[in-house]
C-alpha cells in the first residue's frame, strides 16, 4: 500500500510511519523541522515538509508527492494549546494557532488529500475524545476541545465531497503516551497505533464521515 502521514515527526505520526514502514508499505511522511525529517529518513521513508498553521506550508504537498496515488492518508498534525481548567479566556495568538493548526490546516489539505487519495482510499484523521460534546464531562482544555469539535464538522463535511470515491473518519486514539498525552497517560503508542490502522482497515463504506474510539467502538459526537 502507499501510505501517506501528516505530521510524523514523533509520536502518533511517528508510530504511523514506523508500523507501516515495517508492514512493508511505501510511506511519505511529513515534518515541519530538519530533527523530524532527519527521524524520518533514518527509518528509511520518503520525506515531504509540510506545515499545517500557515497556507504556504500546506501549498507543497502536491508537488511533494508528485503524483502519487494513496491508498491510506493520515492526518495527524495537532497541537494542544493553553492547558487551562474551566473557561479563561485563550490569548488570541494561541487560539488562532490551535485553531490554524487543527482545523484550518485540514480545510486546506483536504482537497490535495481528495486529489491524491487511490480510488477506494481511506482518510484516518486524528481528532479526540475531547471535542465530543455528547461524552464532555470536563471543560478543561476548552480551546482545544472546540477545535476539535470544529474538525470533527470538517470530516463530516469532506465525507460527504468524498462520497463513494472512498472513506475519511475522525478517530480517538486514546490517551496515549506521547509528548502531548504525557508519560502517565493510559496507553502507549504502538498498541494506539495498531488499533487505529486496524480499525481504519476494518470500516465500510457506511462508516464513512463517522467518529470512532481507537478499538473501532463509536463515539457520541
Ligand atoms: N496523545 C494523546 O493522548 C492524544 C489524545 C487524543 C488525540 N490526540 C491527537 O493525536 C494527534 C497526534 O498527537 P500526539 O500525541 O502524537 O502529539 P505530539 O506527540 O505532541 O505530536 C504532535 C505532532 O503534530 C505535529 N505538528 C504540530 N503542529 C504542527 C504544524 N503546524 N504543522 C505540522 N505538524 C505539526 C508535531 O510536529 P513538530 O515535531 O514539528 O512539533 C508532531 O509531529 C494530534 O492531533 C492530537 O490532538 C492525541
Amino acid at each position: 500500500m502507499n501510505v501517506l502521514i501528516i505530521g510524523a515527526s514523533r509520536g502518533i505520526g511517528f508510530e504511523l510511519a514506523r508500523q507501516h514502514h515495517e508492514a512493508g508499505d511505501t510511506v511519505y511522511a511529513s515534518a515541519r523541522g530538519q530533527n523530524g525529517i532527519a527521524r524520518l529518513k533514518d527509518l528509511g521513508v520518503n520525506t515531504l515538509v509540510v506545515n499545517t498553521a500557515d497556507a504556504l506550508g500546506c501549498s507543497g504537498l502536491s508537488w511533494g508527492i508528485d503524483g502519487t496515488r494513496f491508498d491510506r492518508i493520515w492526518h495527524v498534525a495537532g497541537v494542544f494549546g493553553p492547558r487551562t481548567a474551566g473557561v479563561e479566556p485563550p490569548v488570541q495568538q494561541d487560539f488562532d494557532l490551535v485553531m490554524h493548526t487543527n482545523v484550518l490546516g485540514f480545510m486546506r489539505l483536504v482537497p490535495q488529500y481528495f486529489d491524491a487519495l487511490a480510488q477506494g482510499g481511506r482518510i484516518g484523521v486524528l481528532s479526540s475524545k475531547m471535542g465530543s460534546m455528547g461524552l464532555r464531562a470536563s471543560p478543561s482544555g476548552w480551546t482545544y476541545r472546540a477545535s476539535k469539535a470544529a474538525l470533527n464538522s470538517t470530516v463530516k463535511d469532506a465525507a460527504l465531497v468524498l462520497g463513494a470515491r472512498g472513506i475519511v473518519a475522525a478517530f480517538h486514539p486514546g490517551w496515549v503516551q506521547t509528548d502531548m498525552g504525557g508519560t502517565g497517560a493510559e496507553i502507549a503508542v504502538d498498541r494506539s497505533v495498531s488499533d487505529l490502522r486496524r480499525t481504519l482497515d476494518a470500516l465500510k463504506p457506511s462508516d464513512t464521515g463517522g467518529y470512532f474510539n481507537h478499538d473501532g467502538q463509536t463515539l457520541a459526537w
